[in-house]
């Protein structure tokens, strides 16, 4: 047994908790001959392949690195004609810029979807090479080996406490039960006496199986640590399995709270019950209120958790732009905020698939390429509003709060879909095909498949109806006047917008920093950049299954690093300068937000690495811009994370 120390964010104040490690296990080294020897090509920088290559490398570490590892022995020489066959055929048509432009595209998102494998097949096919066919390069992520669970990424090599039982080691394929009644999840403040004696009571029997049994509450709580710690590797690979920012985030948690529900229905020995839903995004002003800590939480002993921010008690509103700071805001301005948010997060930020999931995460890569809008905040705000074991993902599962917490992040799934356009699930076999396991309700294993999960109907259960008034939210103009910054536009009432953003970028020719290619550290202040929107044909032509109108314009903020032992957060402004970290998000130019929750005692020193993007097609419309060459682009470090270091690689327009 080995004891471990951490950090955790309770109550804004730095934390120690100890955790026991109990299921060490050895790492085995399963490099493959493929990994070595694309390794010595293209890995540019010191670092081990399991934790990344160092920051300068990561640009094309971690994008070869994908490529690298996603293929296998008998796949691995294709990859380096391909590679190098792709570079000759794009410079024979294109200017050199154009070409190393593209040349890193292909190579940065080589793994990032479909689409992307199509440009890279379109080159080859161009200049007559053969292809390698889609399925050869099919690498849905699989299942962990949950015997070799791994010393997790603390300092001094112990472990937090989150390995899973790893008995029986083969799990049975998951089958859908249609005898299952369908479960209707309500909204925790509206749940009645009856229905919340049963909750409580749920958790209660879940609470005293004993700790060694899968389905006890320790053990529902070490599930989501072990998926976010990297407690197990990838299959056949040195790289660390991680849930958390990217495309398997919707579905693993979907799939996590499927089970946990079931074992807790088990316990009462009643097939009807059914998670509540926490509806913090419901911004009503009617009292039982929907975006404070919900009372069945407080007023159950089963429900509580004593870890909690005290300061954000009810009637505390809940704040979905949180940072590990109060805000500061009154009620009215809060419920603004939180509405805007939601509005970016999930209507006009969020129009792709990609946007709203997350990027790939293939067999092979690296971890956690990059989250998708809604993983990115609200939900990790609430993470870290709720405080205490919830602020850290390391602990979050040992509050009850935290499966209702996501009950809602799943519900805001159905209701994305229902939004319409390009709002669909995800069609690539890489993502349908992932697989995970969990422990049912019988404690006994199950795998399952992203593909299972993506109707709720099938799986026996839908949620109770309540208002998402965020869907129409539209927000304040700017002349409404926020201290620290100076009206630039207003909110596209078709308006002088569109001619004061003009004036506004000559301007400022001159201003900000091109960022592209080099790197830029955010540690406090904001950082201003101007941003090229580039030609909407060249995607076009790439997409030709996507009609001009569906094409997304997207801001990317590549290679966003972050220390994971910190809270962090930036906002992201569009035209708007003098925006800083007093300026409301209640505002057109906000177009959305980064925010890192910590790590269970993650290393000091280990860094998260991923790329944002971020819809802008509907803002640069709101905002009357949709003719401009280029936009000013403003990140704006904030909250408690504020002088934590941020880096960044370059901000660059695509469209997808
Ligand atoms: Cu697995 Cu809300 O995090």
């Amino acid at each position: 047994m080995a004891s471990c120390s951490s950090i955790s964010s309770v109550d804004l104040q730095a934390q120690v908790l100890s955790c026991v490690d109990r299921g060490i296990s050895s790492t085995s080294n399963r490099g493959h001959s493929c990994q070595l020897f694309l390794g010595k090509m293209y890995r540019f920088g010191p670092g081990n392949p399991s934790s990344g290559v160092s920051f300068l490398s990561s640009f094309q570490g971690a994008s070869l690195g994908n490529a690298r590892h996603r293929h296998r022995k008998h796949q691995c020489k294709s990859k380096v004609l391909k590679l190098s066959s792709q570079k000759a055929s794009l410079k024979d048509n294109k200017s050199e810029p154009e070409f190393e432009q593209q040349r890193t595209e292909s190579a940065l998102d080589i793994n990032s979807s479909i689409d992307r494998r199509q440009l890279l097949i379109s080159s080859l096919t161009a200049a007559g090479l053969p292809l390698i066919s889609n399925q050869s390069m099919a690498s849905p992520i699989q299942p962990p080996d949950l015997t070799q669970c791994q010393k997790a990424d603390v300092p001094g090599g112990s472990s937090p406490k989150c390995c899973l039982p790893s008995d029986p080691v083969k799990a049975t394929d998951f089958q859908f039960d249609t005898s299952l009644p369908m479960r209707v999840r309500m909204a925790s403040h509206l749940l009645d006496a009856a229905y919340i004696t049963k909750y409580n009571r749920a958790y209660e029997l879940m609470r005293a199986l004993p700790d060694d049994d899968p389905r006890s509450f320790s053990q529902q709580a070490s599930v989501h640590c072990a998926f976010c710690q990297s407690a197990y590797l990838q299959k056949n690979s040195n790289e660390k399995l991680q849930i958390h920012f990217s495309w398997l985030f919707y579905p693993w948690h979907r799939w996590y709270l499927y089970f946990h529900e079931r074992i807790l229905a088990k316990m009462l020995n009643d097939d009807t019950f059914a998670l509540p839903f926490w509806n913090w995004d419901n911004q009503a002003i009617f009292s039982p209120l929907p975006n404070v800590i919900p009372a069945v939480f407080i007023e159950n002993p089963a429900l509580v958790d004593n870890t909690r921010a005290p300061s954000h008690q009810p009637p505390t509103l809940v704040d979905l732009t949180y940072s590990g700071k109060p805000g500061g805001l009154d009620p009215e301005q809060q419920r603004a905020e939180n509405n805007n948010l939601m509005h970016q997060e999930l209507v006009s930020g969020a129009k792709t698939p990609s946007l709203f999931f997350g990027q790939a995460y293939r067999a092979g890569d690296a971890n956690a390429p990059g989250p998708g809008s809604v993983e990115r905040a609200p939900h990790t705000a609430v993470h870290l509003w709720t405080g205490g074991d919830m602020g850290n993902f390391g602990t979050a599962g040992r509050d009850p709060i935290f499966y209702s917490h996501h009950a809602n992040v799943d519900r805001l799934w159905n209701v994305w879909k229902s939004l319409g356009g390009r709002r669909k699930d995800i069609t690539d076999p890489d993502w349908l095909n992932a697989e995970f396991v969990f422990y049912d309700e019988n404690a006994t294993l199950i795998k399952v498949k992203v593909g299972d999960a993506v109707s709720t109907e099938k799986l026996r259960y839908t949620y109770q109806n309540v208002p998402n008034p965020w869907i129409t939210h539209i927000s304040s103009p700017l002349s409404i006047s926020i201290a620290g910054t100076k009206p630039v536009s207003s909110n596209g009432v078709a308006s002088p917008a569109a001619a004061e953003a003009t004036s506004l970028l000559e301007e400022i020719e001159e201003f900000g920093e091109e960022v592209e290619g080099k790197f830029k550290q955010l540690a406090g202040s904001a950082f201003q950049s101007k941003v090229k929107r580039p030609v909407k044909d060249l995607f076009r032509t790439l997409k030709k299954q996507i009609t001009d109108e569906e094409l997304e314009e997207v801001l990317v903020i590549q290679g966003v690093e972050v220390p994971s032992d910190k809270i962090s957060k930036f906002d992201v402004f569009i035209n708007l300068p003098d925006a800083n970290d007093k300026t409301s998000i209640n505002i057109p130019e906000f177009a959305g937000t980064f925010v890192n929750v910590p790590h269970l005692g993650m290393a000091p020193g280990m860094n998260r690495k991923a790329t944002l993007r971020i819809g802008i097609g509907d803002k640069l419309e709101q905002l009357g811009i949709k003719d401009v060459s280029s936009i000013v682009v403003t990140l704006v470090p904030k909250g408690q994370g504020k002088d934590v270091p941020i880096v960044i690689k370059g901000i660059k327009i695509e469209y997808e």
